[in-house]
Order: structure tokens, then sequence, then C-alpha cells
């Protein structure tokens, strides 16, 4: 770092819709300074630049690569670039928080995870929810015993589209599809309460014309009996909650992935309610939480793992093959 000695200087990597959204929280990170922002398009990165505060503006993400005007770079373009940037990034000695899913595939991750560790850099996925105070409350009581041993994770994460061949998210070769897009998210409460290595998994996926998953059900079984389901996709609306069951009780959350509240319920007792006040969208908590990893010389979080980003890959990729959904970017990935 060259000022602000307790700031990392931040890079953004691909201005476009998540970054407008964690813009608007990202002032709420106290160690983190937006420096520089790298486009394709060296008209959008200075105006994008403009917007977010930062000093320098690069038309090429090696330009910002090669500058030392960074410490730590949001990766956030569709998930074929992920491994790639972020790569590139890493080689160049940057930290890096990549945008969920971290790649196309658990190959990918494998790749970038030994990028990091060879050149001894920070790198996180960025799940976001992991970091909201409901989200860190819930997983303290759960792990702390609160309703015993869990059986059953039950989680929904729907949203009502429209087909729109234009949009990444309808796009195979941009690595369209609800279960990278929006099936991490009920899939990772699975991979922190019942653990990343789930012995049976299941899922059935309805396509679009493209061959893209519109939506996606799943079920994983543990060797210890426990359960987990799920139901992602663009084509229709669900409550999205989580419920988490143990034996001792259970935890409902409404909007799980941004969540406000969640309540306890257990026999014979009144249900218990928590509720917690949001400042804006709450990403600036994982940008908070790399942040301090990086300044205690941390390379991973001990909040979102290494070992559960890969899970996540892995999982989501054995899915995908069930069903016959391969991405072009990956067609000579071989797998066992
Ligand atoms: N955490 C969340 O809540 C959340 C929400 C939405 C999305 N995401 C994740 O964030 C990532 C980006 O999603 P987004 O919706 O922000 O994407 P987007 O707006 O469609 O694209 C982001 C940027 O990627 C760059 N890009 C680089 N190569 C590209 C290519 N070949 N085609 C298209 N764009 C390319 C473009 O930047 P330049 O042209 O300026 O270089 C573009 O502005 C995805 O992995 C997604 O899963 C996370």
């Amino acid at each position: 770092m060259t000022d602000h000695a307790d700031k990392i200087r931040l890079g953004i990597l691909g201005p476009g819709r998540i970054v407008r959204r964690v813009m608007m929280d990202l002032h709420l990170a106290q160690h983190i300074r937006v420096t520089a922002v790298a486009s394709r398009d060296l008209k959008k990165a200075k105006e994008a630049a403009a917007a977010y505060g930062a000093e320098y503006a690069y038309g090429s993400y090696e330009e910002m690569a090669e500058a030392d005007t960074t410490d730590l770079i949001y990766v956030a373009v569709p998930h074929p670039f992920h491994e790639a940037c972020a790569c590139l990034m890493m080689r160049h000695k940057k930290h890096v928080i990549v945008e969920k899913p971290a790649a196309l595939n658990d190959k990918q991750v494998e790749r970038m995870l030994a990028c990091a560790k060879e050149n001894g850099v920070f790198f996180m996925e960025a799940m976001w929810s992991h970091f909201l105070p409901a989200m860190v409350q819930t997983t303290d009581m759960v792990k702390n015993g609160a309703i015993g041993d869990i059986r059953n994770i039950y989680a929904t994460f729907l949203f009502p589209g429209k087909i729109d061949a234009a949009d990444r998210v309808y796009n195979l070769s941009l690595g369209g599809g609800a279960l990278l897009d929006v099936g991490v998210y009920p899939l990772m409460p699975a991979l922190t309460f019942l653990g990343t290595e789930p012995e049976k998994i299941q899922a059935l996926m309805q396509f679009t014309e493209e061959g893209i998953d519109l939506r996606t059900a799943a079920q994983l079984m543990y060797k210890n009996g426990a359960t987990a389901q799920f139901v992602c996709g663009m084509d229709a609306l669900a409550d999205n909650t989580l419920v988490i069951s143990g034996s001792e009780g259970m935890i409902r959350m409404p909007g799980y992935v941004a969540p406000t509240a969640f309540t306890v319920v257990r026999p014979g007792k009144e249900p218990e309610s928590f509720t917690f006040e949001r400042e804006k969208q709450g990403f600036h908590h994982e940008f908070e939480h790399a942040a301090l990893c990086i300044l205690n010389g941390l390379t991973s979080s001990p909040v979102m793992t290494w070992e559960e980003t890969l899970a996540s890959a892995r999982i989501c990729r054995i899915m995908r093959q069930q069903n016959g959904l391969i991405y072009p970017q990956e067609k000579d990935e071989i797998f066992e």
C-alpha cells in the first residue's frame, strides 16, 4: 500500500450491474477505498471511475494488473471469465474477491486456488449473504446447538423473469442458468450446516430452448442421514425462505439471501424472533471482511472458506452433468 495505511486499495474489474449495486454500499466498509476501475472500454472505465470516486481508469484488465494502484481486485464479470481475470490479477500479486459462483466448475476453482497459493494472495468467493448480521447470528446459534442436531435444510430462490437472449443469465456462452446464477444461495446453507461432502446428489432441471436451466430442483443426502432440498429458478415466484430443521427446534429465515430477521421455534416454548437493522443492502460486510483478512495476513477467509467454494462448484457441476448441461467453455475439461 502507498497511503491510507489501514485501507486496502480496491480495483473494480468489469463495471456492470452488480458493481452498480455494490458501489452504493462500499463507503460503509471502513478499511476499503476504491482506487481504480478497469473495463474493456476506456470511456466506460473513466465514467465508472468518476462515478465511484476512483483515481485511475484502465481500458484493459491487463493494464490494471500491471499498475501499482490496487491491492485487492473485485472480479465482477460473467462467470466464464472469472478464472482468467482472477488468475491474471493473482499472478500480479493482487488479492482477489470474485463474484459468485466463483467459476463455471470445480476444475476452474482448483486452478484459481492453486494460483492463489502459488502467489501467496488472498482469494474469496463473494457470497455476501454469509456476512450479513442476521446470517452471522444464525450460523453462531446453529453451530452452538440452539436447535440440536441438524436433520434437514430447505430453501428456495425463485424469481419471475422474462427470457431475454441478450441477458447473460439466459445466455449459454455467458454461463447462464438458474443453478449457477441463484442456486448457489440455497445450496450454501447445506454446505455450512451439514458439510461440504454430501454422499448423494440429485437434481432435475427444466431447460430453455437455448439449453440453460430455467429452474433446478435438487436434493442432497449426507452420511449421517441429514438431508437438504432446494429449488431455484427464473420463471416463478416463491417465498424464498430458508428453514433449518434440527432435533430440538427449527429456524425460519425469510429472504435469507439478504436477511433482516429470523425466528427460532422450539417445542413447548414461545417462538423467539430476532430482527436486524440493515444499512443499505449490506454488500460492504464482505468487503470489510476481505480487507481485515488481508490486513491480518490471511490468504483465505475463515467464513467463506475455499472448501465451501470448491464444494459448491463441484456439486453444481455434478447436478449439471446429471442433466446434460455443459457450457461451451468446459467442453474439454475432464472430470472424474
Ligand atoms: N452478489 C450478487 O448479488 C450478484 C448479483 C448479480 C450478479 N452477480 C455475479 O456477478 C457477475 C457479473 O454479473 P453482472 O450481472 O454484473 O454482469 P454484467 O453486468 O452482464 O457484466 C459485468 C461486466 O462484465 C464485463 N465483461 C467482460 N467480458 C465480458 C463478455 N465477454 N461479455 C459480457 N460482459 C463481459 C463487462 O465489463 P466491461 O465491458 O466494462 O469490461 C460487463 O460490464 C456474475 O458472475 C454474477 O453471478 C452477483
